[in-house]
């Protein structure tokens, strides 16, 4: 068989510029629409439509024979050989699943979420997958909605930093190493906004809060080098994402210079004609290529329509080439022209021990103490002789592991109940009920076993919470309380007495308002993987003290939604002095004010807990802040100093703080914004004095020309454990 295309061009040592070039001259128009063309796996023409060269990517093959196959089809048995783009889901983790992506930004550790991303790429790549669909950056303020899961919380900052350490992960020091595959920064943009949180819904962004909150992740991942970009479902402002060319090409390609590809989401370019944005497929896939989509998933718009827009001239060849060329580039960069064949190795050797431990690690890092009355917390096997486990999440393999996990095996997974008689051996007695079936049961049936366990036991653990199918994409809720009749399961153990502890494991915030005076103390455990019982273990018993910090603030209440902590200040914001509960308004009297604040009178103004809220088995005392410089010009830095001293019992990690608030501002600013956090680990009764170094580019922020200006003024600056900190330093930028 004599040598196809990229086998000539293989033994000529070109660069990449010229690889591509001399490839891009060689292909039919044909060849380059087959490019553009991502098919599902289970698409039933896919080995013909692969020999054909109309195919550039496929997506949820994770066979490893079956993609070698593939591969050699399209590398031996097409016209031109070029290899293929193998797409997967990897969120959390491929067969060692680690926490749900808002679990890890609860660890608030870039090295850890790095490594995280890194097992994922390691595992999925030695199945052949080359590309994953994450991470998902999307600024996440709604509880209600399912992707929450996935996302990595509320902050700009937060979520910029965790989604580059990310990046790094999965892509590696070179996306061509066999353990590396291309990350995708999706959904851009503005898909969290998604209005009262179901997904795929309308969103309405002013462009001053698009540019100042949800796009600088996109553009920090960008500057960081992620390979691909996905355009969202959504309708931003009027103009659905896929076919909208002021976000895909005037931000994304003349502003930020992005030179990686850009994917439509799942069928989404025909969606167009569902959001009333286009007539039919041919002008779907029209404005969708006009826009700036490289690569079509799973529909075939572009399969049939490019043809004839481009000879037509709708479509300009010179745009064709210039998007086929990024997906060659990509395909150049992972490598495939030299090796697209992979090496598998079993998954079973896959978890192996440094990713169970990693992902052990992780789910110890994600859980967040968020109440722990009277040191309930942690227990201890000498002192207790009995324990009541109890709960539809104690001893559920699948459950833990989250939104999507397609993967792994849930009998890999070590739940609580395991760990916990593990832990304890003979030591302590361990008795278990399910309680309810599962988290969304409304039978009650089994609580009388429940307590009278609890009745029994010295302590009771509940792990309750949501299942995994009830957050991720599609499975958003109204009401975000434990489902079902958890609650009165609570209540009903709560009336005998019995120390509760509460293990919530759910892919959202909860509203915890009426139960949290029923428990004794609340881990918030997300869902924590594979590993996530001997995690949970070492935290209840103390092995280890909770770290995790909330990447999303808590509401009492779903009515209070939207509730960040980076609001504005409003001209009447609420304070405890003017606040007026609804219990304490007088009947027809002649009460006029109700503190006339910008406050709801049914549930308190503050969350029930506040973003970067979490507790310790120790406490953290913040003293003595300054500022090196009490006055800075443009182009220079602040150093904000603090002292951390460990003044508990345990030797713990604290996640220290920055935030900071432009008190003036052309564009009213939030009364807080983070900048800057550093896990520091203290030993009891140990001090440090933590620094942080502000660059005044960090406090720019997109004014009414929507230009990136730093602006003169007073600054405020908090160090400290939550959102709420209250030790405070003053500083000018002049
Ligand atoms: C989701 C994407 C995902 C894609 C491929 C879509 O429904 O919105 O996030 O990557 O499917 O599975």
């Amino acid at each position: 068989m004599p040598a196809n295309i990229c086998q000539q061009l293989n033994n000529k040592n070109l660069d990449k510029e010229s690889y591509i070039s001399s490839l891009l001259a060689q292909m039919t128009l044909t060849e380059k629409i087959g490019q553009m063309s991502q098919l599902n796996n289970d698409n039933e023409n896919l080995k013909t439509s692969i020999i054909k060269g109309n195919v550039g990517s496929i997506i949820n093959e994770v066979n490893h024979e079956s993609i070698n196959a593939l591969q050699r089809i399209a590398s031996q048995e097409s016209r031109l050989g070029i290899p293929l783009l193998i797409g997967r889901d990897v969120i959390h983790g491929f067969n060692t699943i680690l926490p749900i992506p808002l679990g890890q930004a609860a660890s608030w550790s870039t090295e850890l979420v790095e490594t995280c991303a890194n097992i994922a790429a390691i595992e999925s790549a030695s199945s052949g997958v080359n590309w994953t669909f994450a991470p998902m950056i999307d600024i996440s303020r709604d509880p209600r909605w399912g992707r929450i899961a996935e996302s990595l919380g509320e902050d700009p900052y937060l979520c910029s930093a965790l989604g580059c350490a990310m990046v790094k992960g999965f892509q590696g020091e070179k996306l061509s190493d066999s353990t590396s595959i291309a990350a995708c920064a999706k959904h851009f943009a503005g898909y969290g906004a998604s209005e009262s949180g179901r997904d795929y819904n309308t969103t309405n962004i002013p462009e001053n809060e698009l540019r100042n909150v949800h796009l600088p992740p996109f553009k920090a991942l960008a500057e960081a080098g992620v390979s691909t970009f996905m355009a969202s479902f959504s309708d931003l402002n009027g103009v659905p994402v896929t076919g909208n060319s002021w976000l895909l090409s005037d931000i994304l390609r003349e502003e930020w210079q992005y030179m990686g590809m850009v994917v439509s989401d799942w069928e989404s370019i025909p969606q167009l004609i569902t959001h009333g944005f286009c007539m039919d497929r041919e002008s779907a896939a029209l404005e969708a290529c006009l826009a700036g989509i490289d690569m079509e998933m799973a529909s075939n718009t572009y399969a049939i329509n490019l043809p004839s827009l481009i000879k037509n001239d709708q479509v300009n060849l010179d745009q064709i080439n210039m998007m086929v060329s990024r997906i060659l580039s990509l395909k150049f960069d992972l490598g495939l022209f030299e090796a697209s064949f992979t090496e598998s190795t079993p998954p079973l050797k896959r978890l192996n021990s440094f990713h169970l431990d990693t992902a052990k690690k992780a789910a110890t890092k994600s859980c967040v103490l968020l109440k722990n009355n009277k040191q309930t917390l942690p227990l201890s096997k000498t002192e207790i002789t009995s324990l009541a486990v109890i709960g539809p999440l104690a001893d559920d393999g699948y459950e833990q592991l989250g939104t999507w996990v397609f993967d792994a095996k849930p009998s890999q997974s070590i739940t609580c109940l395991n760990a916990i008689k593990d832990y304890v051996g003979n030591s302590v007695e361990v008795k278990f009920s399910k309680g309810l079936e599962t988290s969304r049961s409304n039978n009650q049936e089994d609580f009388s076993k429940a307590t009278q366990l609890a009745a029994s036991a010295d302590v009771a653990v509940l792990f309750l919470g949501e299942e995994a199918i009830l957050s991720g994409e599609a499975h958003c809720r109204s009401n975000i309380n434990l489902p079902g009749c958890q609650e009165q399961l609570i209540n009903a153990i709560y009336e005998t007495g019995t120390s509760i502890v509460l293990v919530i494991m759910a892919g959202r915030p909860i509203t915890l308002e009426k139960i949290l005076p029923k428990v004794d103390a609340v881990l918030f455990a997300w869902h924590p993987g594979t590993m996530g019982g001997p995690a949970i273990t070492d935290l209840l018993f103390g092995e280890t003290s909770p770290s995790g910090k909330l990447p999303v603030t808590f509401p009492r209440t779903v009515g209070q939604i939207p509730l960040y902590y980076s609001q504005k200040n409003t001209g009447r914001p609420p304070s405890d002095a003017t606040f007026v509960d609804i219990n304490d308004i007088q009947v027809r009297a002649a009460q006029t004010s109700l503190g006339m604040t910008s406050t709801h009178l049914d549930t308190h103004f503050s969350p029930l807990f506040p973003f970067g809220f979490g507790l310790s088995y120790t406490q953290f005392e913040y003293t003595n802040i300054q500022v090196n410089r009490q006055s800075i010009k443009v182009g220079e830095s602040v150093e904000i100093t603090a002292t951390i001293t460990n003044i508990g019992n345990y030797d713990a990690e604290e996640i220290v703080q920055l935030y900071i608030r432009d008190l003036v501002g052309s564009v009213t600013r939030p009364v807080k914004e983070l900048k800057g956090f550093k896990g520091v680990f203290l030993t009891a009764g140990q001090s440090e004095s933590v620094v942080f170094k502000v660059h005044t580019d960090e406090l720019a922020f997109y004014n009414r020309q929507m230009k990136l200006k730093t602006e003169p003024g007073l600054f405020n600056a908090w160090l400290g454990s939550n959102s709420d900190a209250e030790l405070k330093a003053e500083f000018e930028v002049v």
